[in-house]
């Protein structure tokens, strides 16, 4: 059990591309429990392994701040399957502190991946929880919710982005 440090923006490993897990062995297991302890201490609703520094295709998402009847879920090898029309939402990011934008997704999402005993499970969801699972995924992608914002607004996050950057 340890809180990890997260990965910031102008850290090359956040544009890799993850790898798959060939196994859910012990390391795996504790990865994630570090992963629970990292996303609970940073009060956020979603983190991928890279953003720990490892790049293998894993992320959880709680959205129980937000969300009372919600629960963390963990996935592992993900596959999204099939995804059903498009949503603004304001999105954050923990690599990008205090930054917030609108970007524009797929509403709903459904999505197939391997639980934390192995086993695989296919879920639906839509409203923040797709969200998250879509920006989650994005990170196994080495993608970033900064591309999906508009050239102004990149504009006007310059600055900040370049602070950003440097202090990593
Ligand atoms: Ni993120």
């Amino acid at each position: 059990m340890a809180v990890r440090p997260i990965v910031k923006y102008g850290d090359p490993v956040l544009r890799e591309i993850s790898q798959p897990v060939t196994e859910v062995n012990q390391e795996i297991k504790s990865l994630v429990s570090d992963m629970k302890d990292t996303l609970n201490h940073a009060q956020g609703l979603g983190l991928a392994a890279v953003q720990v520094g490892v790049v293998k295709r894993i992320f959880i998402v709680d959205l129980s701040a937000i969300d009372i009847n919600a629960t963390l879920k963990v996935f592992i090898n993900p596959e999204i399957l099939e995804t059903r029309g498009q949503i603004e939402l304001e999105e954050g990011c923990l690599s990008f502190p205090g930054i917030y934008q609108s970007c524009t997704r797929p509403a709903w999402v459904k999505v197939r991946a391997l639980d934390l005993d192995g086993r695989p499970f296919e879920m639906e969801a839509e409203g923040m929880t797709a969200r998250a699972i879509l920006h989650e995924y994005d990170h196994l992608e080495g993608k970033l919710f900064i591309d999906y914002i508009s050239p102004i607004a990149r504009t006007l996050l310059r600055g900040r982005l370049k602070k950003l950057a440097a202090a990593s």
